[in-house]
């Protein structure tokens, strides 16, 4: 047989799923992959339900419907607050990840190389290797997670197309600055490279931060694609459903890759999101309050367990390092040994910190703990996690 596609050959099931399996063996709680086991709200499945009956059923644009596109670009322009003056401007794709992948394809050529920051989400390194695209990291301090501008202009290259930030990160959970925004735009701007910036976790901010999106900087939307979806904050990251938003001419062109590789995002769910937007203001307040608690619950959790936590700006992960435990606790020697050790005797997973790092044994002393669960769920697991170690089984 001739042999597969060298781009597969580094494809491997990632660690989360080996985890998954793990703690599903014990019956345990899983805050290990980033989903959330929230409901999707009413509104947008009573849609979604009306959208199939009425036999919505047919390809859409392939840049998503109108009634879709419209309420996104209302969206940027008053949240977001982008300089978007007409919906071509919007490209609705499969996930926020479609439109990663659309973003991508239209920007670089393979051998161009994007610079992103470290840790990272791994879907992102992944999506741009198997193109033939070399992600470049650029470590993040380790406690604070501020971004050494040195660094990252010494790693700029004849070869770099973008940067791509992430913001609300996963798995810092940092939120970049207007101030730090600024500065990079300076960059890029000096080396004439584009931003992609994914901002699905932009509704989950803590302490009153507000959200900055690049494009907003001025100057910066001509040369940024934005992009953002539905996952997270409607809880619905089955649907797949996403988009980016840009300059009128690269949208066009992701447009048209979008449908080669997609054709259009699911169509009866385009309606059912479209029909039950905008969402009123009240369901981000209380979303919002209560991933501060959960976060609160989650991070006071694992002080008391020993871990040192930098409590996350946004999003919904606690990436905590474990370096201390690893002194005087067996079972802690790296992340792979405590994912299993608190899989076993907490009943608890996370994910190993070597999946957010270039180098694996940067990630040697992190774990990552997602809790965008239920409350009582998540109080369980938590009252697992100081069970285990309070009761000398750690
Ligand atoms: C940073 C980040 N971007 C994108 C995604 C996936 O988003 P979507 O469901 O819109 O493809 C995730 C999911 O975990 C994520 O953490």
């Amino acid at each position: 047989m001739k042999p597969l596609a060298t781009r597969t050959d580094a494809l491997r099931q990632s660690d989360i799923r080996a985890v998954t399996f793990a703690v599903n063996r014990v019956n345990g709680i899983n805050l290990g992959q980033g989903i959330c086991d929230l409901p999707t709200p009413d509104p947008i499945k009573q849609a979604a339900i009306e959208a199939i009956e009425g036999d919505r059923s047919i390809y859409t644009a392939y840049n998503g419907i109108r009634r879709l596109r419209a309420p996104i670009l209302e969206k940027v322009q008053t949240f977001n607050r982008l300089p978007a003056k007409n919906d071509a401007e919007v490209m609705v794709s499969v996930g926020s990840t479609g439109a990663f992948v659309s973003a991508v394809l239209t920007l670089c050529e393979p051998g161009d190389e994007v610079i992103l920051f470290e840790p990272f989400y791994g879907y992102h390194i992944g999506i741009l290797k198997l193109f033939g695209i070399t992600p470049v990291a650029v470590p993040l301090s380790r406690k604070e997670w501020t971004v050494d501008f040195e660094a990252l202009e010494a790693v700029i290259t004849e070869k770099t197309k973008a940067v791509l930030v992430c913001t609300p990160a996963n798995p810092s959970g940092k939120m970049w600055t207007e101030d730090e925004l600024a500065t990079l735009l300076n960059l890029l701007q000096k080396h004439d490279l584009w931003a992609v910036t994914d901002e699905i976790y932009e509704y989950m901010t803590y302490d009153g931060r507000r959200h900055v999106s690049l494009a907003s900087l001025p100057g910066a939307y001509e040369r940024t694609i934005t992009l953002s979806g539905f996952s997270k904050t409607f809880n619905m990251t089955g649907w797949r459903l996403g988009y980016a938003v840009g300059p009128e001419e690269v949208i066009a062109k992701m447009g048209l890759v979008n449908d080669l590789v997609y054709i259009c995002a699911p169509a009866p769910l385009q309606y059912g999101v479209a029909d039950a937007l905008p969402m009123d203001e009240t369901y981000y307040d209380q979303m919002l309050a209560d991933y501060a608690v959960k976060r609160a619950l989650m991070c006071e959790t694992l002080e008391a367990c020993g871990f040192d936590v930098t409590w996350p700006e946004g999003a919904y992960y606690t990436f905590a390092n474990f370096e201390r435990l690893s002194k005087d606790r067996p079972g802690f020697s790296d992340d792979r040994e405590a994912t299993n050790t608190l899989i076993n005797n907490s009943g608890v997973a996370c994910v190993p910190g070597n999946s957010f790092f270039a180098n694996p044994e940067d990630g040697r002393y992190f774990l990552r703990f997602c809790y965008a669960k239920e409350m009582d769920v998540l109080e369980d697991a938590c009252g697992k996690l100081r069970g285990a170690f309070s009761q000398g089984k750690l």
